[in-house]
């Protein structure tokens, strides 16, 4: 009983650990990076705005805004406990959820179109639009056909990539930390290749992640609430 139940406890505090640091890490990104966008004022956003294109910062805002918002919804939604206890709150998140990739997704076409940061960069954010469009949309329509288990699925991968919005961030800080010892590396290739690892990386841990769970019999499975993940949701 005690040897069976310690790797349990052990993959439950891992979970935990790895939650909260999804959640710390996604509040704090929403924190630092969307208030710029809430001034009204171009000369506070963090990427150069094309004085010639007025649409240019309001894209960036209408991107922003809602995008925080998914960001700072996603991990609770992946909350066993919550979503079992409250069902009708998981549903409302869900829907905002939506509605805030939605938002995000369309206002960040324009934001990659006006972006002054390269055509590579475009590339990979408008292929971001088209995953996170397309996860999203599979993640519904699975949970429409009452298919619990494809829906976390699809979510998983849905929010690793709202999440490469943190994981970005943080390739940027290690990118400008080397380029302080390596003074000649050029920002704009440090934001090129921080954007297109941010994608690759989380999709790669996304894709561990479901074959992780796919191993563990379903009634072993945990997550952060303590219930296995299995736990059925409405099929709505
Ligand atoms: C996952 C899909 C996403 C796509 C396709 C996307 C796309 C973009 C694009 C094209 C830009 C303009 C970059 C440039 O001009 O070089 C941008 C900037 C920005 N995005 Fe996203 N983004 C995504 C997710 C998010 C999320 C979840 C947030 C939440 C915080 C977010 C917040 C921002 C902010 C604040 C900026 C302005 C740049 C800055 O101040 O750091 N994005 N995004």
């Amino acid at each position: 009983m005690t040897t069976s139940s310690a790797p349990r406890t052990d993959r439950r505090r891992w979970w935990w650990a790895l939650w909260g640091l999804m959640a710390v890490s996604a509040l704090g990104v929403a924190a630092y990076a969307v208030p710029p966008y809430l001034s009204g004022n171009p000369a506070d956003s963090n990427v150069p705005i094309d004085p010639d294109v007025a649409l240019h910062y309001l894209s960036l805002a209408v991107h922003a805004v809602p995008g925080g918002l998914a960001l700072i919804i996603g991990p609770s939604q992946f909350m066993t406990r919550l979503r079992a206890r409250n069902p009708g709150l998981h549903r409302v998140a869900g829907r905002i959820y939506m509605i805030s990739v939605l938002a995000a997704s369309g206002a960040a076409v324009f934001a990659a179109t006006f972006s002054l940061s390269g055509l590579s960069v475009r590339v990979a954010f408008y292929l971001l639009v088209v995953a996170w469009l397309y996860t999203l949309a599979k993640s519904y329509r699975s949970i429409r056909r009452g298919d619990v288990r494809l829906h976390q699925i699809w979510l998983i991968r849905n929010y690793a990539l709202t999440f490469a919005a943190v994981t970005l961030r943080v390739y940027l800080l290690v990118g400008l930390q080397l380029k302080r010892s390596f003074t000649s590396l050029p920002f704009d290739e440090i934001y090129n290749a921080s954007a297109w690892a941010s994608i690759l990386v989380n999709v790669i841990v996304a894709e561990y992640f479901v074959i992780q769970r796919a191993s563990v019999p379903s009634a072993r499975r945990e997550a952060p609430g303590g219930h296995p993940v299995t736990t059925p949701a409405p099929a709505r």
